[in-house]
């Protein structure tokens, strides 16, 4: 059967696996490609047992593979027979030379690019799918036209609003698609057709064109809003531990004005996940690198009240734990960065296992999804670390369990069993307020959330 058009993702990651499933999902008329240097990813894509767990993704891949969506590690093929390819490789912080621990790495991209330049016959659109600093896509026009081989590269930024746990909803129902183009007629041609792709299922008004520094720097600016809220909340929570006021009350209470909106005001160990902290790293160092040091220094805040939120929680547990932890067998609850993903990146679990051990505990881990990913996170101390799938098993003469991700498995279990089987006194430290603090309280636990007085049975 015949393809109207041939659309080509460079990325098989956490991003270009859904986003294209999604498109070949909905656009049976289109022949949707992704393709990976990683030919290990691209196996496993094709397999029964995909490389990354996202809710609905199994159903929207097997559904889709085969018919007009593949996977696949020809690249160069794949270059050359594509209408629109989509750039959706890693861009994570750089950890050499210059802005190193800040910048955006540009290798991947860069490669790409040239990569794109190399071996395309026919005139393409080039989307910039993954996270890039600003006016990144200028040096793409750059490397593009380098040479005169008479190809045709009309660049655009889509840039991705989805999150982990909940993408295939987001993808299906997006709050908006932001397509930024030049504003050429040849720009704004090649941002209809983008535009038209989306239209197949994403109503019209949800579907927002800019010029194409805006679309880049929005990107950066509502990961920075989102992880800003969440240093917020979590500054305020520190706060109410020292008042006796409630963070669960006081996050009501303001999002109760529709200026602020309730969503994204739950206070916890601290954000994770690839993105918020490099992208806000990112932009920090824009703006250092524009000399705006004031700004940069405001949006380095929220990184920095992001850390001291994880260290506040492991230096609570030690002070509340008698001031030593060294012996002491604590259960993490969870370890994915937030719930239904079994992705670690940057996950809070991480450092407050290392904490942990550096105050010589002893640590078991139990997630239902990520314990792959915590064993390689791990690697470097592996044997002072026990991984148990069964959650009841992990918490068999710990001293302490400590709610990492708010899995909703976490709050349905039975705590009186598991207080039972604890060592005396029993702590729990409630990282995600996911639990019932009184009846944990009954049963006999001291217990410890985020943001709001213990129950302890110490006078
Ligand atoms: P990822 O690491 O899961 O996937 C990137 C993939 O690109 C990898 O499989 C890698 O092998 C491949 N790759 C790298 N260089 C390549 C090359 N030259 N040719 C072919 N393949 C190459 O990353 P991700 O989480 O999918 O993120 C991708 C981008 O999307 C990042 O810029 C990120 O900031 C952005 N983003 C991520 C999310 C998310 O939820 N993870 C959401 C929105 C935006
Ligand atoms: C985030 C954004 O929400 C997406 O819009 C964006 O596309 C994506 O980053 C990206 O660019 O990668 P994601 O990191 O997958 O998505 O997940 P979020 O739901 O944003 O959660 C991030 C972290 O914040 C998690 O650790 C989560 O537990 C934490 N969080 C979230 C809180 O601590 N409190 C909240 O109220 C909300």
């Amino acid at each position: 059967m015949g393809f109207e058009k041939n659309i080509l993702c460079i990325g098989a990651g956490y991003v270009g696996g859904p986003t294209m499933a999604m498109i070949a999902h909905k656009c049976p008329q289109y022949r949707v490609t992704v393709v990976d240097i990683n030919p290990k990813r691209i196996a496993a894509w094709n397999s029964g047992t995909l490389p990354i767990y996202e809710p609905g993704l199994d159903e929207i891949v097997k559904e889709a593979r085969g018919r007009n969506l593949f996977f696949s590690d020809r690249i160069d093929q794949g270059i050359q027979e594509a209408d629109i390819i989509f750039v959706s490789v890693n861009t994570p912080t750089k950890d050499f030379g210059a802005g190193a621990g800040m910048a955006a790495d540009l290798q991947y991209w860069e490669k790409t690019a040239r990569q794109i330049r190399e071996v395309s016959r026919s005139q393409k659109i080039i989307v910039e799918k993954s996270t890039f600093p600003v006016k990144t896509a200028l040096a793409m026009e750059r490397i593009l036209t380098a040479t005169a081989n008479g190809v045709r590269f009309d660049i655009l930024s889509n840039p991705e609003f989805m999150a982990e746990g909940t993408g295939i909803r987001d993808l299906e129902y997006p709050d908006r698609v932001l397509i930024g183009s030049r504003e050429t007629p040849e720009g704004l041609t090649a941002r209809d057709e983008l535009v038209e792709i989306y239209a197949n299922w994403v109503p019209q008004e949800r579907i927002i064109t800019s010029n194409i520094w805006s679309s880049e720097l929005s990107k950066l600016v509502s990961n920075a809003f989102l992880a800003q809220r969440i240093s917020s909340i979590n500054a305020v929570s520190s706060l109410c531990e020292k008042t006796e006021a409630d963070i669960t009350e006081v996050a009501r209470i303001i999002g109760m004005d529709s200026r602020l909106g309730d969503k994204f005001l739950n206070a916890s160990i601290g954000f994770g996940g690839s993105c918020f902290k490099k992208d806000i790293l990112s932009l920090v160092y824009m703006c250092r690198q524009y000399g705006l040091d004031e700004v940069a220094a405001y949006w380095e805040g929220v990184v920095r009240i992001n850390d001291y939120q994880k260290e506040r929680f492991v230096l609570n547990m030690l002070e509340t734990m008698f001031n030593t932890l060294a012996a002491k067998r604590i259960c993490l609850f969870g370890f994915a960065f937030k719930a239904n993903t079994g992705d670690t990146r940057e996950s809070p679990a991480i450092y407050v296992s290392r904490r942990l051990l550096e105050e010589r505990a002893e640590l078991v881990i139990t997630d239902p999804r990520a314990l792959v990913n915590a064993e390689a996170d791990l690697a470097d101390v592996q044997g002072q670390v026990t991984f148990a799938e069964d959650p009841y098993e992990a918490a068999v003469g710990c001293d302490a369990i400590a709610v990492m991700t708010e899995w909703d498995i976490y709050a349905a279990m039975d705590f009186t069993r598991i207080y039972e089987t604890m060592r005396k006194p029993a702590f729990i430290f409630d990282g995600r307020n996911i639990l019932n603090h009184e009846d944990l309280f009954t049963m006999g636990f001291n217990v410890f959330p985020i943001g709001k007085p213990p129950l302890t049975h110490f006078c």
